[in-house]
């Protein structure tokens, strides 16, 4: 398969008065087109910030990010970003969210384009509710919708279900596994949940702390849908512990 993602060699600090705070250490590391890869690493190591950079919201210092062979320069619109603060609009209904990235003509029924993605994140019935009137779960699944409603080549998420609730946690993962299997994308994940990793993606890059490198980087040869609690889960769920020193 084709490298969707290439980033090579990405260095990033940040400069608060006199002090330089090294936040990237130096990564290199390639996404397959229709590869999911998730991202794991300690709180504070550089994980969104690499994030930023990988979609274009943040310069590197050095090094840079290649997407389908050119250099990002700006968030490309190809890739959406799924973060853990909700940007869903709370004065615009459920189908007008939806429908509200899908500017200029070449979408054909923007309303009913809006409602199949509704539905597709489970959410039929709620077209025409407001956000005020949705739990926290409904909410993550229409900024879900709102993202894929685009089709985005490529979905960077980072720590998206970890303001919900362990059982909602729990059921987005599967639901965004059912999503992916209609409509594949190449997916960036970014998390600090191990098993959520496991559960979903097909290679986990473990990251050390700040400034950050790659420390380590496994593959999870098992389909969905996955067993957390089968050995080969198990064993692999260990080694990554042990790389974050747990
Ligand atoms: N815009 C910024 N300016 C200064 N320091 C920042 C900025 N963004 C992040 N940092 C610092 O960089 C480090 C890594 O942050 P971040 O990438 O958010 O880590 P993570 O997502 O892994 O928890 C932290 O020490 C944070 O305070
Ligand atoms: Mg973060």
């Amino acid at each position: 398969m084709a490298d969707k993602i290439v980033v090579s060699g990405v260095k990033k600090h940040f400069r608060s008065g006199k002090q330089s705070l090294p936040v990237v250490g130096g990564v290199s590391l390639s996404v397959a087109d229709g590869e999911f890869v998730a991202i794991v690493g300690p709180s504070g190591c550089g994980k969104s910030t690499l994030m930023k950079i990988v979609s274009g919201f943040e310069r590197a210092d050095e090094g840079q990010v290649l997407i389908d062979g050119v250099p990002l320069l700006r968030p490309s619109p190809k890739g959406i970003v799924i973060s853990q603060h909700g940007s869903v609009f709370p004065w615009l209904t459920v189908q007008e969210n939806l429908m509200f990235g899908l500017n200029g003509d070449g979408h054909g029924d923007k309303a009913a384009l809006a409602d199949h993605y509704a539905a597709m994140v489970g959410l039929k019935g709620f077209e025409n509710s407001y956000p005020r009137e949705l739990s926290g779960g409904m909410l993550k699944r229409v900024e879900i919708a709102r993202a894929l409603v685009v089709k985005p080549e490529i979905l960077y998420m980072d720590e998206p279900f970890s303001a919900l609730d362990a059982l909602m946690n729990l059921r987005m993962r599967t639901e965004l596994l059912r999503i992916l299997q209609e409509e594949r994308h190449t997916v960036l994940l970014i998390t600090h949940d191990v098993e959520e990793a496991l559960y979903l993606a097909d290679r986990i890059i473990v990251l050390s702390p700040r400034p950050t490198v790659i420390q380590a980087s496994f593959a999870v040869p098992q389909s969905h849908p996955r067993k957390l609690s089968s050995p080969e889960l198990q064993t692999l769920k260990d080694a990554i512990l042990a790389e974050l020193g747990l």
